[in-house]
C-alpha cells in the first residue's frame, strides 16, 4: 500500500498593514485564523499556523490534497480577500496590495500571493523549518540554500553523513525568461554559482535529494509581483520550506547561513539593498528606512500532518551578533543614501516607480 502523503503549503500575501508597511493588524490575523480553523473543521486542512512577518500575512497549512490544489488555493485566496476587506475598512496601508486579480481563477500562482509547497511521505520523524522574509525578494534564498545544501564549511553532514555525501540537485529558475535548469552538486557547483550569484535574475526554486526517490526537500516561493502586475506594487517578500535531519542538513546547519546577514534587494520602496536580519517573531517588524529586511525561521515537527510547534529559532541569542552586524551594515549603507550599491543598480530600478520619472525627462536630453 502506498504510504499517505502530506502536503505542507505556505501561502502569503501583503493585504494591508499599519503603520505604513510595518505590521499586520491583529484583527486580520484573527480573521485568517478563524478562516483556517473552519477549513480544519470541514476536513479541508489537517492543521494550520498563521503568523505575521512584517506586513506579510503568512498561512502555514497542512493537508492531503497535493501541491497546486485549487481547493487549498481558493481557501488562501478567500482568506486573504476577507482580510483585505477588513484592511480597507480600517483604512490600513496598501489594503489588498498583493491581490492582483479581481477573482480567483483556480490557482493563486500568478495572482499576487507567494507560494511554497512540498508534498512528501512523512518520515518517522519529520522536522521542517519555514523561513519567511519581509522587504526582500525570492533571490534572497540563493545564498542560504546554497550554504545549507552545498557548502561543506556550513554543513558538516555533506562530509560526515554517508546519505548526504553525494550532494543534492538544485532547480534554478530564470523568472523573467520563464526558464529552468537543473544542477547536480558538487559536480556543477562552479557553473551554478555563475547563475545564482545574480539573485535578481536567477532563483533557486527547489532542492532534491540524490538518495532514494530523488524527492524535493526544499522549495521557495518565486512569485514576482512586478512581472504579474507589470508595474511596481511592493516587494515579493518570499517564503521557503526546508526539511531537515536524517540524510538532510541538520536544523542547526539549516539555520547557520543566517549567522551572516547577506545583502539582499528590497529595502525601502523595493529600491535598495540591505542586510537580511534574522529575528524572532516579536522583532519581525521593519522600522528603520522600512527595514532592514527581516527573516524569521519557524521550526515544526510534523505528526500525521499536525504542526507540532513552532520553535521561533531566530529569537535565540545565538543570533544576537548577526543582528549586531546587520545593524552595523545598515549604518554604513544608509550613509550612501541614493548612491549605488545601496540604491539598486539601474537594471533593477526598472521594476520600481523610477522609470515613470525618467520618461518625463526624456525630451530634455540632447545629443553630446
Ligand atoms: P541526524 O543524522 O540524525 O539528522 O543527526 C544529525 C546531528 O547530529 C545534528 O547535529
Ligand atoms: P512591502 O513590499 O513589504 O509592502 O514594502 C514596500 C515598501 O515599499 C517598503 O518601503
Ligand atoms: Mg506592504
Ligand atoms: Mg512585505
Amino acid at each position: 500500500m502506498e504510504k499517505e502523503k502530506i502536503t505542507l503549503s505556505v501561502i502569503k500575501a501583503d493585504v494591508g498593514s499599519y503603520t505604513g508597511h510595518s505590521k499586520v493588524h491583529p484583527e486580520l490575523l484573527d480573521i485568517a485564523r478563524a478562516s483556517l480553523q473552519e477549513a480544519c473543521e470541514q476536513g479541508i486542512l489537517i492543521d494550520y499556523h498563521v503568523v505575521a512577518v512584517g506586513d506579510d500575512l503568512e498561512l502555514i497549512m497542512t493537508h492531503q490534497k497535493g501541491t497546486d490544489n485549487s481547493e487549498i488555493h481558493k481557501l488562501a485566496w478567500d482568506t486573504f480577500s476577507r482580510c483585505a476587506d477588513k484592511a480597507k475598512e480600517l483604512k490600513l496601508y496598501g489594503a489588498g496590495q498583493d491581490l492582483l486579480a479581481d477573482a480567483f481563477s483556480g490557482n493563486v500562482r500568478g495572482m499576487g500571493p507567494g507560494v511554497a509547497e512540498l508534498e512528501f511521505v512523512e518520515r518517522g520523524s519529520e522536522p521542517v523549518v519555514v523561513f519567511m522574509a519581509d522587504k526582500t525578494e525570492p533571490g534572497a534564498w540563493n545564498y542560504p540554500l546554497f550554504k545549507m545544501f552545498a557548502d561543506p564549511f556550513n554543513t558538516a553532514g555533506l562530509i560526515i553523513d554517508p546519505k548526504m555525501h553525494k550532494g543534492f540537485v538544485f532547480e534554478v529558475h530564470n523568472l523573467k525568461e520563464k526558464k529552468k535548469i537543473l544542477f547536480s552538486l558538487p559536480e556543477d557547483m562552479y557553473t551554478m554559482l555563475t547563475f545564482i550569484g545574480a539573485p535578481s535574475e536567477y532563483c533557486i526554486k527547489a532542492v532534491y535529494r540524490k538518495d532514494g526517490d530523488g524527492e524535493r526537500v526544499a522549495v521557495s516561493s518565486t512569485e514576482k509581483l512586478a512581472f504579474v502586475a507589470g508595474r511596481y506594487v511592493g516587494k515579493d517578500d518570499p517564503v521557503c520550506i526546508v526539511r531537515c535531519q536524517s540524510g538532510l542538513p541538520a536544523v542547526g546547519e539549516v539555520l547557520e547561513p543566517f549567522a551572516t546577514p547577506h545583502l539582499v534587494a528590497g529595502w525601502m520602496r523595493g529600491s535598495h539593498c540591505g542586510p537580511l536580519m534574522p529575528v524572532g517573531l516579536a522583532d519581525a517588524m521593519p522600522t528603520r528606512f522600512d527595514g532592514p529586511p527581516r527573516v524569521v525561521a519557524l521550526g515544526f515537527q510534523l505528526n500525521h500532518g499536525k504542526l507540532v510547534g513552532p520553535v521561533d529559532f531566530f529569537a535565540d541569542r545565538a543570533f544576537d551578533r548577526a543582528r549586531e552586524l546587520a545593524n552595523r551594515l545598515a549604518d554604513y549603507l544608509r550613509r550612501l543614501g541614493p548612491f549605488e550599491p545601496h540604491r539598486l543598480p539601474s537594471e533593477q530600478m526598472e521594476y520600481t516607480t523610477l522609470p515613470v520619472l525618467l520618461k518625463e525627462l526624456d525630451a530634455k536630453f540632447t545629443d553630446i
